[in-house]
């Protein structure tokens, strides 16, 4: 059927109307653009000042921890930079080295929930205060891991004393079962401790310490762990 010339009028208007409504949809959809993209933006600030008032906690928590005894003073730091590097070298993945970095910084937590008198005690521990001392670990994790984002830092906190061969706490397990990141932490922890003054021993120099770890590498320690260490030592202070 043929189309007249009220038929072409009244299309015309029609598109005319829809061209409108388009235009109008657009400038809609421009402004929930916009408004979205603010929305982001604000996520985004809150998020960055979250990870700063976190990050400033932590270090915080470390310093207070660490300044409970002149023994472990600056002890945190040193193993997290410790950790850092052997991470580096090991290629491990950001994510990993965020969680390494936190649990390094925060490892010996829960040593604030076992008598201060024990930690800096001269001398021989009883087998109570030595089960005391191990409790450490367990304390560690029951204070991070109730906090969502610390999780996995809790487990990591958890098995920091765990040994290759099995025969470390909480949990005696061994190899590779242990996670990656707490075999660092406890090669980089042990180092730390040697090198360092305790109540119960002196000092030992960086490369007495070095041939000592390297003597217990495949039994307390990974052994691709302690080549890590041993490499970033070298290049450290040679
Ligand atoms: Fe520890």
């Amino acid at each position: 059927m043929e189309k007249t010339e009220k038929d072409v009028n009244e299309l015309v208007e029609k598109l005319k109307s829809f061209q409108q409504q388009s235009v109008t949809y657009a400038e809609e959809l421009k402004m929930a653009h916009r408004c979205e993209e603010e929305r982001y933006k604000k996520l985004e600030e809150t998020h960055d000042a979250l990870q700063q008032i976190y990050t400033e906690t932590i270090r915080v928590m470390a310093d207070v921890m660490d300044s409970r005894s002149r023994y472990t003073r600056g002890h945190s730091e040193r193993v997290r930079r410790y950790c850092e590097l052997m991470g580096q070298r090991l290629y491990i993945s950001d994510e990993e080295m965020k969680m390494l970095n936190t649990a390094a910084t925060l490892h010996d937590i829960g040593r604030m929930d076992v008598e201060q008198t024990i930690w800096d005690k001269p001398g021989k521990l009883t087998d109570t205060e030595f089960e005391a001392v191990k409790s450490h670990a367990v304390a560690g994790e029951k204070m991070l891991s109730p906090i969502p984002f610390l999780n996995k830092i809790a487990e990591i906190i958890r098995h920091h004393h765990e040994k290759y061969d099995g025969t470390g706490y909480p949990d005696c397990i061994s190899g590779e079962n242990i996670p990656l990141t707490a075999r660092i932490l406890a090669v980089a922890d042990s180092f730390d401790a040697m090198t360092s003054e305790r109540s119960y021993r002196e000092r030992i120099d960086p490369d007495t310490a070095i041939e000592e770890l390297k003597s217990l590498s495949g039994t307390q320690f990974d052994p691709m762990v302690i080549e890590a260490f041993v490499s970033i030592w070298k290049k450290m202070y040679v």
